[in-house]
């Protein structure tokens, strides 16, 4: 079927966001019309430009009569590259949407691989990773490294269940079927789509192709302080809006229940006549106990139960002890560390130890200890 313009209506809209990459837009359009015309499948390119000072979006107009199906979004009182590309969406025809940077760090032959896997492969998200075998980044020093890594291992810890599918949770280059966003509102802060899309879409299947993050040649990186601090609030955002933040604060809590657990039973044994270090042994299991019962049966209820059995809730409490003595041993570092180098009062010095042994705990029993219930549905959407 044929639209006004003759062209039959796109099946795959890959939506490339810019911000000063006037250098850069003319070889990435270049190469993705080459990609996709390869695919024999009707497309559009939508650039989407947030006014650029640079004047991109001109540059990308130009370009409209050479490139049919291509469309240029002017957008002019918002800045912010996630919302670029879900406005580029809204403005998708396509069965299949895409995104991929304008600045020629993502290679576009990885792109045919992305569209294949959701058109043909049954996947309801591809994902170009650095992560998997055979991806990678060219020449990043450690610094860069550094920063990725953190950012990785903090969504990790906020957002476990979300991410869990997947190694490379920063990419900003995949394709999608339509259905998963389809009436989903889609709020992201600063730079990272993909969070979104994976904490708030509907899906089932999710695959990722590696891919070499190549170095830029031209123009200059938009990732500053300020896009740091839009990361963490859309963490904070995503893990309250899925729920996860709030498991976190259920732990934290059931954390302080096994405080007063520990210091009822150290007095209880020390004064029948125990020794105090004994007792303390003895007081700290039992806070462990305590606390495993209450997260295996509040804050991670939704999990466990499909685990009921008595062997799965026995190897979890096993391997939460497990954790928990570690989180203990980092609580005491802290505080060895705070107290005597720092020179930090040594109750002060113990809050911050409690603070990271909570981090340390729920962060590897999150992950570890009761993700493995979901491991064996691996693929699914982490809250269904
Ligand atoms: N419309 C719009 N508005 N586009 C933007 C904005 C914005 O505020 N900020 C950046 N862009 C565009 C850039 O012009 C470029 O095409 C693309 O988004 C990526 O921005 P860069 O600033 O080049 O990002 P980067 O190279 O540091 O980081 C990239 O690397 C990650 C690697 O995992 C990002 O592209 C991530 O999406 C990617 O996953
Ligand atoms: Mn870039």
């Amino acid at each position: 079927m044929a639209d006004a313009s003759g062209m039959a209506p796109p099946v795959i809209s890959l939506v490339i966001p810019t911000y000063n990459e006037r250098e850069n837009i003319e070889l990435a359009i270049k190469h993705a019309f080459e990609v996709l015309r390869e695919g024999a499948q009707p497309f559009e390119v939508i650039v989407v430009d947030d006014d650029s000072p640079d004047r991109t979006w001109e540059a990308a107009e130009v370009l409209c009569d050479d490139y049919p199906g291509l469309r240029v979004v002017h957008r002019r009182n918002e800045r912010g590259l996630a919302r670029a590309v879900v406005r580029g969406w809204q403005e998708a025809r396509g069965e299949i949407l895409a995104v991929m940077d304008g600045d020629l760090q993502h290679p576009s032959e990885t792109l045919g691989r992305l569209v294949k896997a959701v058109q043909n492969d049954g996947v309801d998200i591809a994902v170009a990773s650095r992560h998997v075998v055979g991806g990678g980044v060219s020449r990043w020093n450690i610094i860069r490294r550094a920063v990725s890594w953190s950012a990785t291992l903090m969504a990790t810890w906020l957002l476990p269940g979300t991410i869990r599918t997947i190694r490379d949770p920063m990419s900003g280059y995949f394709a999608l079927r339509r259905s998963v966003i389809e009436g989903c509102r889609l709020e992201p802060e600063g730079y990272k789509i993909l969070l979104e899309v994976l904490g708030r879409g509907r899906y089932r299947c999710v695959e990722e192709i590696p891919y070499t993050f190549v170095e830029r040649k031209r123009g200059g990186s938009k990732l500053g302080p300020r896009q740091y601090g839009e990361f963490i609030v859309h963490l904070l955002r995503l893990s309250w809006r899925t729920g996860e933040l709030n498991r976190f604060l259920k732990f934290s809590a059931v954390g302080g229940s096994g405080l007063f657990v520990n210091m009822g039973m150290l007095t209880l044994l020390a004064s029948a006549g125990l020794g105090y270090l004994q007792s303390g042994i003895f007081a700290v299991e039992t806070a462990i106990v305590t606390n495993f019962l209450l997260n295996e049966f509040w804050s991670f209820s939704d999990l466990s139960k499909r685990r009921p059995g008595v062997v799965s809730r026995l190897s979890r409490f096993l391997t939460f002890n497990l954790f928990c003595v570690g989180g203990a041993v980092i609580n005491l570092a802290v505080l060895w560390v705070l107290t005597e180098v720092a020179g930090i009062h040594y109750l002060l010095s113990n809050l911050f130890g409690i603070g990271a042994a909570t981090f340390w705990n729920y962060g590897m029993n999150a992950n570890i200890t009761w993700e493995s219930i979901r491991a064996a549905q691996k693929k699914t959407h982490p809250l269904d």
